[in-house]
């Protein structure tokens, strides 16, 4: 380790450490890919604490400079923050690119309730009354914050607003996850939740999904592995399954989760008041170890940029105390309009007649996939997830039709069966072509186990 010994020079801090690291990495010392000594043997070529060490690789792979891969050991990464969002990437057609696109999560805008009119009543409300008196205010409206505690599914100990779900995921995983910890994630799973673990340094451990969420077999043998810190898992409208998490499977998941005290559950209901389903939460269980997500990205509009975490209060201060040395918190103009939208009629109504559409478009796709042979289980969410014969012929056959999806590749935690994410959001005319190059393209899929 020549590079080590020679930019360390006397310090034998774990910020030196990962200063000497991080200064090789960028004269090109260490390059993207190397593999970095067990932390005992540099450790003891030191003459420091293993603790020192590995303290220098927490601080390392927090800013993305190193990434561990189990016990294959620890890397150099590109922290390059564009290839940060490796899979995420990969997700969405170039907009425009193709005539009729299903490959984005975004909701319709023409089913989403009228910003407009609740940005100009809170901005007259803010002007009559300022709402932000000091940086170190509450930074949750309290009108929102009584709405939000009145539907919780359970009765949070404390509870907070950020700009979006992929954000709260974002806080509450950088103040938990540390470098080498597993983290369990439904496989497949949002993609950007992936390349968060990755930038965190962190396991993701996969487990399998059917139509009644994740599996509490293999949930158990995750948890066994050891090193788990925290779940994570989407409680209805899974992108990209559409499962929603039923009574039963959530009394077999608690059995499961009992026994490992240590472990935080992070609940993503990213798609709020859109899903048709019935929100179920381990919070109505294990309160003081379960935070959730509530997304109103969805439901009100992805430019409000909004999503409240409820849940156990030591995660949940902890983001917002840490967030106070950032922005602090989320547009209190912004707020004030979602009180308006969630509390309007007008609105109300809006937002109820885009999930009865959202839940239209999806039984009229999958009604016309099964009349072609093609049989999905039953979901809920703006996602189909396809099996396919191969991933790149379905992707490559259907923008020959026009259509652009997602490829499921960066779904996926392996190299399991091959699918395509349909995204049914904006699916209003167009159902049979689509339904036609959809059946033809998964025509030569395999029979699968799960959905
Ligand atoms: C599972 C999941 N989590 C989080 C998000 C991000 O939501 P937001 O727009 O609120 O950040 C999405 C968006 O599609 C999602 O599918």
């Amino acid at each position: 380790m020549p590079w080590a010994m020679e930019l360390l020079d006397d310090q034998r801090s774990a910020r030196g450490l990962a200063a000497a690291i991080g200064r090789a990495i960028r004269s090109g010392a260490l390059a993207e890919g190397d593999r970095l000594p067990p932390v005992r043997e540099i450790a003891a070529q030191l003459a420091v604490s293993p603790t020192t060490v590995s303290d220098a690789w927490k601080e390392l792979a927090a800013s993305g400079a190193i990434v561990t891969r189990g016990r294959n050991g620890t890397f150099v990464r590109n922290a390059d923050p564009v290839r940060a969002a490796r899979r995420y990437h990969r997700v969405p057609a170039p907009p425009g690119a193709l005539p009729i696109d299903l490959s984005h999560g975004t909701p319709d805008p023409a089913l989403l309730p009228d910003l407009g009119w609740a940005l100009g009543k809170a901005a007259r409300q803010l002007a009559d009354a300022p709402r932000t008196s000091a940086y170190a205010d509450d930074p949750v409206d309290p009108e929102l914050d009584a709405i939000l505690r009145e539907r919780w599914p359970y009765r949070p100990d404390s509870l907070t607003v950020v700009d979006g779900a992929m954000d709260a995921l974002d806080r509450i995983l950088c103040s938990q996850i540390r470098l080498g910890d597993r983290v369990v994630v439904e496989n497949p799973t949002f993609p950007p939740l992936l390349d968060l673990l990755d930038v965190l340094g962190a396991e993701a451990t996969p487990v399998g999904v059917d139509h009644q969420g994740p599996l509490p077999d293999e949930l158990a043998a995750a948890l066994a592995l050891g090193s788990v810190r925290a779940v994570v898992l989407q409680p209805r409208a899974h992108n990209p399954t559409g499962a929603s998490i039923t009574p039963e499977r959530l009394r077999r998941l608690v059995e499961v989760l009992a026994g490992h005290p240590d472990v935080l559950v992070v609940e993503d209901d990213h798609s709020g008041d859109i899903a048709s389903s019935d929100v179920v939460s381990l919070g109505t269980v294990l309160p003081d170890r379960v935070v959730t997500v509530l997304g109103f990205s969805k439901s009100h509009g992805p430019d409000l940029r909004l999503a409240a975490i409820g849940g156990a209060a030591p995660v949940i201060d902890g983001v917002a105390s840490r967030r106070l040395i950032g922005p602090g918190w989320s547009s209190r103009l912004l707020q004030a309009a979602l009180v308006h939208l969630l509390t309007g009629r007008a609105a109300q109504r809006s937002v109820e007649r885009a999930r009865q559409r959202y839940a239209r478009r999806r039984a009229d796709l999958t009604d016309a996939l099964s009349t072609r042979g093609l049989e999905l289980p039953e979901g809920d969410g703006f996602n189909l997830w396809v099996p396919v014969g191969d991933e790149s012929n379905a992707l490559v056959a259907l923008a020959a039709r026009g259509i652009a999806v997602a490829p499921g590749t960066p779904f996926q935690c392996d190299r399991s069966a091959p699918h395509i994410r349909v995204t049914i959001a904006t699916l209003d005319h167009d159902v049979s072509l689509v339904a036609d190059a959809v059946a033809a393209a998964a025509e030569r899929a395999p029979a699968r186990r799960s959905v």
